[in-house]
């Protein structure tokens, strides 16, 4: 709706020969804090100091250009002041909203800008060997969410696992196995051995030489040590594959950093060819300093390929495989550096498409008392154990509800609303921001949190199974408690799209919660079954129930018909 007033005040100006944008005139947009004053306001005053003029005069101008064309939409254009007030037609409003909801259902809101364009969203990318940390699990909800917004905009989305099955840590770990390896343990938890014995190795710096030595060996293709980092290899991906299983998380491509060993030689040769490569102390780099970005190391003095030397040679090889129109890394803030550098490298090699490399960072997980949340008193915090704090969180809050729940409902309901309080506990924060983990939080069942709106939601269902009423629906005089959730439900479509475009799925947590919100004083003030408005208001609700269902889909939570 935004966009039909944008419009009407561009052709208002251009009938005056003044150029807007329609982007420029809906950032100017507001909606103004009560009805009464309309549904939409444009304020005239940057425009009156652009062409010095009295904003109220500015206003009646665009009033009386807009003239009486826009019978179907409005109700009534008033001016007040500086500013021109928009009055919706409400009812034929509410009647398109609540019909357009029921019948697109999953597909309401969605958007075509994507059509016929594929973009890679690479995300959660763990590194082998180690267990799946908390570190990881940013990336994995935020990089699921930004897959699904852009799904959601028509994108054919390739959700892309990239682990980190290579570099000299391996060698470390090789090392270590060798060392201190325990055939014993490792059959009984093989990460948590593996994490011992990469701790143990570190704790020596004289294993540093050996350990390289070893990884020299792997890149040459030594098969002792090629056979120890497959198995290695091997547990984690299992390790992995319970964690996702349990998260709901599907990747269409899982490939590891090592996939690119043979190809990497090659991309060296073409740096070479290209001028790019400098010998500095014996290592090979990409000397960046006139662009302010330090140097990108290539290969180290023995040969060793590095971190960056895997990704040049990985998206130009994923750009061979897919010609995407977008790449989308989400890794964290820390590594912002990194990929300015390394997309840098892609440019000065020429590849037009590094300027679709883009970086999605995010901030890290704090404990409450602010520090860093990867490990807790030295010990590594690991992924299954937080699932399983947290269902066990959710378990007693059930049963605080419902103390005769059979033990096998028990558990599936908290498995979902487990996910759903990590989830959104992450996904309501801004990315870049750190996130307080405070697991408590997130599974309570009141305030702004993924709990309140699975409820809110299964509130829904149950007033819709109560009723028989198949009525179709007539849209009555709107109250305030119905409009205000109409309105936000018409919001829907334009939310999904600034997510998606700002990269940023906490414009639709956020509003995921102010809609249930608006729907819970709904409910309590208007009575559902039975009353005069019935019909309406049972649609209103299914609406409600299916705008809420897409937001948290767009988020990767999944709903409970009941709580
Ligand atoms: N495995 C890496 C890490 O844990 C993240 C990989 C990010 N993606 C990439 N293309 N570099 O730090």
């Amino acid at each position: 709706m935004i966009k039909e007033v944008a419009k009407l005040i561009q052709g208002a100006l251009k009938s005056n020969k003044i150029k807007l944008s329609l982007e420029e005139i809906e950032i100017l947009i507001e909606i103004p804090p009560s009805h009464e004053m309309g549904d939409y306001s444009f304020p005239c005053f940057s425009l009156a100091s652009k062409l010095k003029q009295n904003p109220h005069e500015v206003a009646l101008m665009i009033r009386e250009k807009i003239g009486t064309e826009p019978a179907t939409d409005f109700d009534d254009i008033q001016t007040q002041g500086p500013y021109v007030n928009f009055f919706l037609d409400r009812k034929n409003m509410a009647r398109k909203i609540v019909w357009d909801a029921i019948t697109f259902k999953e597909k309401f809101g969605m958007g075509d800008i994507g059509k016929k364009k594929k973009v890679i969203v690479e995300f959660s990318s763990p590194n082998i060997a180690k267990p799946f940390g908390i570190g990881h699990l940013r990336s994995t909800i935020i990089g699921n969410s930004i897959s699904n917004l852009y799904d959601f905009q028509g994108y054919k989305t390739i959700r892309m696992n990239y682990l980190g099955d290579w570099g000299t840590q391996f060698g470390k770990l090789i090392y270590g196995y060798k060392k201190y390896g325990d055939d014993d343990k490792l059959k009984k938890d093989p990460i948590k051995h593996l994490l011992d014995i990469y701790v143990r190795v570190n704790k020596d710096k004289k294993n540093e030489k050996k350990a390289r030595e070893e990884f020299k060996k792997m890149e040459e293709g030594d098969r002792g040590n090629l056979i120890l980092w497959k198995m290695f290899k091997g547990f984690s991906l299992k390790d992995f594959e319970e964690i996702y299983k349990r998260l709901g998380i599907k990747f269409d491509a899982l490939i590891g950093e090592s996939d690119y060993n043979k190809k990497m030689p090659q991309v060296i040769k073409e740096l070479e060819n290209k001028k790019l490569l400098k010998t500095s102390q014996g290592a090979r780099i990409v000397n960046l300093k006139e662009h302010d970005l330090g140097v990108c190391l290539i290969q180290k003095t023995d040969g060793a390929t590095l971190y960056a030397t895997r990704d040049i040679t990985s998206a130009i090889s994923r750009y061979k495989k897919y010609k995407f129109d977008q790449i989308i890394y989400e890794v964290g803030q820390e590594q912002t550096l990194y990929f300015k550098q390394f997309f840098k490298v892609l440019e000065l090699m020429g590849y037009e498409w590094s300027k679709n490399c883009i970086h999605v960072g995010h901030g890290h997980y704090l404990d409450s008392d602010g520090k860093r949340f990867a490990t807790r008193k030295g010990k590594t915090v690991f992924m299954e154990e937080i699932l399983d704090k947290t269902v066990s969180l959710a378990e007693k809050e059930i049963k605080k509800r419902e103390s005769k729940i059979k033990k096998e409902d028990l558990r599936k309901k908290a498995n979902k609303i487990a996910i759903a309080s990590i989830f959104y506990g992450d996904l309501k924060n801004n990315r870049s921001n750190n996130v307080i983990f405070d697991l408590k939080k997130f599974v309570s069942f009141e305030g702004d949190t993924g709990p309140y709106l699975l409820y809110s939601y299964a509130r829904a269902t149950s007033i819709l199974n109560k009723s028989t009423n198949k009525d179709k629906f007539e849209v009555p005089e709107l109250n305030p408690k119905e409009l205000e959730l109409v309105k936000k439900l018409s919001l829907f479509p334009d939310i999904a799209f600034k997510a998606y475009e700002s990269l940023n799925p906490s414009l639709v947590a956020n509003y995921a919660y102010q809609l249930s919100k608006l729907f819970n004083e709904f409910y309590h003030s208007c009575p559902v079954i039975g009353s005069e408005e019935e019909s309406f208001r049972l649609a209103l609700i299914e609406a409600f129930r299916q705008v809420l269902k897409n937001s948290l889909n767009l988020l990767g939570i999944s709903t409970l018909e009941r709580m």
